[in-house]
């Protein structure tokens, strides 16, 4: 299974799951690219049988540009000059390719997140096999992952591995 990534961030912590979860990818055997969304492809190679799409959660949902901005505000040490919303409407759909979105945030479960946000966007682009996946917790004191984060994404990647028997 060939698997991309694309992922934003401003602080460092969707990154740093987004090759957790890679990792965990690799380790059950499969290939993995991982493009930061300001150089994510706008077409989506044949040979990716899965999409993982990860973005930290701005006002409960994706980021905008003023949500970046307030971001580099409050210490973050740069924002992409593109968020996800923006690459989900400039890529091109394949209606039945797997994918599954993932996020960072600070706030408790029950709180809507940008995953959730982006798979809707991402079906009302033509990605009909969205769904939403995992969200991982950053610490709001510290801005930093929470303890055992990076963890559960590995575990997770390694999970999605088992989707392929779900595509066979
Ligand atoms: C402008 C702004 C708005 C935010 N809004 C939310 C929010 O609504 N809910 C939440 O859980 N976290 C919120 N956060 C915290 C971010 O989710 C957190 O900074 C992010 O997960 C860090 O990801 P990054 O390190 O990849 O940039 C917000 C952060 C910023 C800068």
């Amino acid at each position: 299974m060939g698997v991309l990534i694309v992922c934003e961030s401003s602080f460092g912590n969707t990154r740093h799951v987004a090759e957790a979860i890679g990792a965990g990818l690799a380790k059950k055997g499969h290939h993995f690219e991982l493009y930061p969304v300001e150089k994510a492809p706008r077409e989506i190679p044949d040979d990716v049988t899965l999409l993982l799409v990860g973005t930290p959660t701005h006002n409960m949902a994706m980021t905008t540009a003023e949500t970046r901005a307030r971001a580099v505000a409050e210490g973050a040490p740069s924002s992409p000059s593109i968020g996800i919303h923006e690459w989900i409407d400039q890529v091109t759909p394949k209606r039945t390719l797997l994918v599954r979105t993932f996020d960072t945030r600070t706030t408790g479960r029950f709180l809507p997140s940008a995953a959730r946000d982006a798979t809707r966007a991402l079906k009302s682009n033509g990605f009909h096999g969205a769904k939403t996946g995992e969200s991982f917790q950053v610490d709001p004191r510290t801005s930093a992952l929470a303890d055992g984060e990076l963890q559960r994404a590995h575990e997770w990647g390694m999970s999605l591995a088992d989707l392929d028997a779900v595509m066979e």
